[in-house]
C-alpha cells in the first residue's frame, strides 16, 4: 500500500513516479492518501480496513512524520489484531510486532524515517499518544533531497526546529554524558541552525537541504544520546498537546514552549545549560554559571526568531484560555498520573506553570 498525505506528492509528480516505477517493477499496489499533519486515528483505521480487504504486505510512506507514523500505525494495526490498535498508543496493549514500512521522504523534520516512533492523533478527545518501540522502524528510507525544495518556509523552518530540538531533548541531562555523545550532538546542532538560516534566502540549496535532510535521521535515530540515558522529552510531551488540541505546526509548537520549559528546569543543572549556550550557541562565559545559562537560552529564542519561529504561543497564533491550559496539562500527565521529563520530574501543576509562563 502506498500512502501519502495531502496534495504536495501529486502536485510535485512524484506520487505518479513512484505508481509507474511500481508497475514497471511489476509490483501489484493499492494506494491511501488524505493523511493530515498531526494524523488521525481515523485515518489509520482506514488504512487497516484497506490493508485486511486488499492482502497488503508491506506500506510504503510518501512524505514526511505525518505519513510515516500513520503507516507504521496501520503497521500495528495489522500485525496485532488482537487487540484496538489504540490501546498500543495509550499503553493498554503491547504490541507484538508490525508489518513492514519504507519510507520517501518528503520533508526533513520528525525523523520517523529512522526513529522507533510514532505518534497519532486521536478525534475522539484529541489526545496525541506515541508509541515508541523496535518494532516499526522504517525498513528503508529514499532520501533525496531534492524532494524538500517545495517545501513552504514555514515547513521548512518548523523542521529543522524539530531537528534541533530532537538533539536537545537528548543533551539536557543531569547525569554525566559521554563527551563523544556531546560533540556529536553540538555538531548537529550547530550545523541545523547554519543550514536553516541558508534555506531562508535559498531554498533549493542542495547542499543544505542534504545537510538538514541527514540531520534529521542522525537527530532522532539515537545516535545523538547514546550514552545519556535517553533524554528528557518533556518539551516534546508538552508540545503534542498543542499539536492535539490546537493542529499546530510540530516544530513551530516545540519553539513556542522550549524557553518556558528552559527557565523553569534550569536550576537543577545550570552548568549544563552553561555547556550548551557556550559549545552550542556560541555565548561568551558570563562569569556566572546561571548568567551563562540564561544567555544560551535567550540566545536560541534569538535564533528561533530569526528564522521566524514563534517563542511563545501567542507568535504560535493560539491563546489557550486557563481551563483549556488545565485539560492539556492533565492530558499529558495521564490525569496527574505519570510525571514528565528527566532533567527536572513535572507534574500536572508544573506544566501549568510552564505553559501558563509560554502565553
Ligand atoms: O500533506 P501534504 O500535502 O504532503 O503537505 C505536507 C504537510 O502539510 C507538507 N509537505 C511535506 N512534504 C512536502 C510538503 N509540502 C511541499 N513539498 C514537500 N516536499 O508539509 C506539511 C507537514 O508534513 P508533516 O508530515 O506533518 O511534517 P513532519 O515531518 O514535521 O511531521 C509532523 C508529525 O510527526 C510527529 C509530530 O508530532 C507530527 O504529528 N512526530 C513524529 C516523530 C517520530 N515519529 O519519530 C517525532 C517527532 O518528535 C514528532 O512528534
Ligand atoms: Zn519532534
Amino acid at each position: 500500500m502506498v500512502h501519502y498525505g495531502g496534495q504536495s506528492a501529486k502536485k510535485s509528480g512524484l506520487l505518479d513516479r513512484i505508481f509507474k516505477a511500481l508497475e514497471v517493477e511489476g509490483v501489484d499496489y493499492v494506494s491511501l492518501g488524505g493523511v493530515v499533519p498531526n494524523p488521525r486515528l481515523s485515518k489509520v483505521y482506514e488504512g487497516i480496513e484497506l490493508c485486511k480487504e486488499e492482502d497488503v504486505d508491506f506500506i510504503l510512506a510518501v512524505g514526511g512524520g505525518s505519513v510515516i507514523d500513520s503507516a507504521k500505525a496501520i503497521g500495528y494495526g495489522m500485525a496485532n489484531q488482537f487487540c484496538d490498535v489504540w490501546d498500543l498508543y495509550t499503553g493498554k496493549e503491547q504490541p507484538t510486532g508490525c508489518m513492514p514500512i519504507g519510507a520517501v521522504l518528503t520533508i526533513a523534520a520528525a525523523g520517523s524515517e529512522m526513529s522507533n516512533s510514532s505518534v497519532i492523533t486521536n478525534e475522539d478527545g484529541w489526545y496525541k499518544k506515541a508509541l515508541d518501540i523496535d518494532y516499526g522502524r522504517c525498513k528503508f528510507a529514499v532520501m533525496n533531497p531534492e524532494l524538500t525544495y517545495t517545501l513552504p518556509e514555514y515547513q521548512t523552518e518548523s523542521g529543522c526546529t524539530d531537528i534541533m530540538m530532537h538533539t536537545m531533548e537528548r543533551y539536557f541531562v543531569v547525569e554525566d554524558t559521554m563527551d563523544l555523545t556531546d560533540s556529536f550532538a553540538e555538531d548537529v546542532m550547530k550545523n541545523v541552525m547554519v543550514n536553516a538560516k541558508i534555506l531562508l534566502d535559498d531554498p533549493k540549496n542542495y547542499d543544505a537541504r542534504a545537510e538538514i535532510m541527514w540531520a534529521g535521521s542522525v537527530s532522532h535515530n539515537g545516535l545523538t544520546g547514546c550514552g545519556t540515558n535517553g533524554g528528557d522529552w518533556a518539551t516534546h510531551l508538552i508540545e503534542h498537546e498543542l499539536g492535539g488540541m490546537f493542529d499546530v505546526a510540530h516544530g513551530a509548537g516545540l519553539a513556542a514552549v522550549w524557553g518556558s520549559w528552559a527557565r523553569y528546569v534550569m536550576d537543577e543543572k545550570p552548568e549544563r545549560f552553561a555547556k550548551f549556550a557556550k559549545n552550542v550557541m556560541g555565548v561568551e562565559d558570563q562569569g556566572d554559571v546561571k548568567k551563562t545559562a540564561l544567555a544560551g537560552i535567550e540566545a536560541v529564542e534569538d535564533f528561533y526568531h530569526s528564522i521566524n519561529m514563534p517563542v511563545n504561543m501567542k507568535e504560535l497564533g493560539i491563546e489557550p484560555t486557563d481551563e483549556q491550559i488545565e485539560e492539556m496539562a492533565m492530558k499529558a500527565t495521564n490525569e496527574n498520573t505519570v510525571e514528565l521529563g528527566a532533567f527536572k520530574k513535572l507534574k500536572a501543576e508544573d506544566l501549568v506553570k510552564i505553559y501558563t509562563a509560554a502565553k
